[in-house]
This record gives structure tokens, sequence and C-alpha cells, in this order.
């Protein structure tokens, strides 16, 4: 983690952070992230969330403002952009952390797809991003030269069973990004994903098989899973102005996971099991 003092990258900027619902979000430790770094930025959530999360609690912690919203509805998503407009003037950076599959969540095989279901984990998962953004812009909020981060997974582009409807979800996200992206480019207004390690989260903990992901991707990672905070310093540095031609990218976060093939130790553990089945037979 980042000196508690921090660097400053962020003073004077301005955001809006949706995604905080308990201390262990991923967006929790961004928005402290955020603010150590000298950043003024409001907070959203879901209404559900905000009743039964702890929201209040960040919002003392760091002095943001907190605004209800569920992302799939566009009318709360004007509103929301009216209040932030009242609130900051122009925001400099905005993050998405949002995400969530009835199908994962209900453990609907991957095969047997509950429609409704899947359009409720794209319309949360990804197509809102295209809305906050949308909304945003329509709002005349987005200041020029700003930078938008979404948190990614990388199911998007290779197969893991467990995280079901999420993977579709998140590869249509980090193609909105990139979509998006090409059309803010002319203001400076910068548009990633950051595809982040398997996190201990609510969120995280809802899928079935989570802890055995964790540990497989922790064990092939040559640096291991990099944790929430490590996230956050990572969020800084692209919502700050060192990164200002950084954009339609999926960033990977994952301690080297995503170009590794094998992990010495497990495959010499594998092998014995293996060669113990063998003998068995
Ligand atoms: P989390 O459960 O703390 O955050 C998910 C957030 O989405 C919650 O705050 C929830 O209230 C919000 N949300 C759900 N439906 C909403 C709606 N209709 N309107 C507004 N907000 C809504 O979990 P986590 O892990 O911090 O998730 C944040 C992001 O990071 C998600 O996009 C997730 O897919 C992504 N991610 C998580 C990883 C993990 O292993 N935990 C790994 C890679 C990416």
């Amino acid at each position: 983690m980042a000196d508690q003092q921090g660097y400053g990258l962020l003073k004077g900027k301005k955001g809006l952070i949706f995604g905080a619902l308990d201390e262990r979000s991923i967006a929790w430790r961004i928005a402290l992230a955020c603010k150590r770094e000298g950043a003024e930025f409001s907070l959203s959530n879901a209404p559900v969330a905000l009743r039964f999360g702890d929201l209040d609690e960040l919002s003392e912690e760091t002095g943001a403002e907190v605004f209800p919203c569920d992302v799939t509805n566009e009318d709360e998503i004007e509103e929301l952009m009216q209040n932030v407009k009242e609130e900051h003037g122009k925001i400099d950076f905005m993050l998405h952390a949002i995400g969530m599959s009835p199908n994962v969540r209900k453990k609907q095989d991957y095969k047997e797809l509950n429609y409704q279901w899947m359009q409720q984990t794209m319309d949360i998962s990804a197509i809102s991003l295209h809305k906050v953004i949308r909304y945003a812009d329509e709002a005349d909020i987005l200041a020029d030269g700003g930078s938008i981060v979404a948190l990614s997974y990388i199911g998007a582009h290779r197969i893991f069973s467990k995280y079901s409807d999420m993977n579709d979800a998140k590869a249509l996200l980090e193609s909105i990004a990139r979509n998006y992206g090409s059309r803010l480019a002319d203001r400076g207004i910068r548009v990633n994903t950051v595809s982040q390690a398997p996190t201990r989260t609510s969120a995280g903990k809802g899928i079935k098989g989570f802890d055995g992901m964790y540990t497989f991707a922790d064990k092939i990672a040559p640096m291991g899973n990099p944790t929430a905070d490590e996230c956050a310093d990572y969020c800084v540095t692209l919502f700050s102005d060192l990164t200002r031609k950084v954009t339609m990218q999926n960033l990977y976060h994952d301690g080297g996971f995503v170009t590794s093939g094998i992990d010495e130790q497990m495959i010499n553990d594998l092998a014995k099991i293996y060669a113990d089945d063998e003998g068995d037979e």
C-alpha cells in the first residue's frame, strides 16, 4: 500500500465513485486512496445497498456526500448527475465498481441460464457503464482531461466456469469502455477497465467455488493476488495526470496471472497426485 501521507496525485480533483458497500468493497478501498491523494468526491450506490451497507461510515471518514441511485434506472441516474453537478460542478474522475448476477447468486447452471436474470446481469454489470457515462456527459459534468475506470475480470477473455454469465457481462463492459473511450478521446477523457484478480469481497463471496478460483490465481500469479488496497493505488494512477494518454484499454492488475503458464510447485504436486491415482488403479 502507498505511503499513508499519499503523493497528492489527485489534489484539486473531483470525482464520483459507484459501488462501495462495506469496508471490503474494492470501491471502498479506492475511495480511501482517492481521499489520501487529495481528491474530493461523491459516493453512490443502490438504495437497497444504502439500507444494508455501511456507506455512512465511509461518508463520514472521507467527507463525501452519498447519493442513492439504482444504475438500471435512467431517471435515477439523470437525477444523480444533477446532484453531482450541484455538489462539484464538473468531475475529473468516475469509478464504476458495480457487478451483480442473479444467475451466479442462485447458482443457475450456464447451460440453463434464466434469460430474465441474464438481462439483469447485463444491465447492472455492463450496460450501466454506458448509462452513467452518457448521463454524466448529457449533464455536462465530465471535465476535459478526465478519467473513467470500470472494474473487470479476466473471465471476459478466458473461461472461468463458476463465473457464469458474469464472463459475458465483463466482455460487454470492456467493449463499452473501448467504444465510449473512442468517442470521448477528442476531449482527452480516458475510459479504461482494470481487470482485477479475485478479491475477497461481498460480490466475490457470492460466487460458488470462489475460494478455489482465488487460490488457483494466487498460486499461478508470480506475485500472488493483489489486494483491494493495491488495486486502489493502481486506480489512483489512472485517475491522475500521470496517465493522460492511456485510454480504451483493459489493464490487468493480477500479479502476472494473465501471462503465466504454470507454477512449478503446483505442477509437482499435481504430478504426484496423478501418479498416486495411477498407482491405485
Ligand atoms: P461489492 O459487492 O463490494 O461491490 C459490488 C457493488 O455493486 C455493491 O456496492 C452493490 O451495491 C453494487 N450494485 C449492485 N447492483 C447495483 C445497482 N442496481 N445499482 C447500483 N449499484 C449496484 O464487490 P466488489 O468485489 O468490490 O465488486 C466491485 C467490482 O469489482 C465489480 O464490478 C466486480 O465484478 C469487480 N471485480 C471483483 C472481483 C472480486 O474477486 N471481488 C475481481 C474482479 C473484478
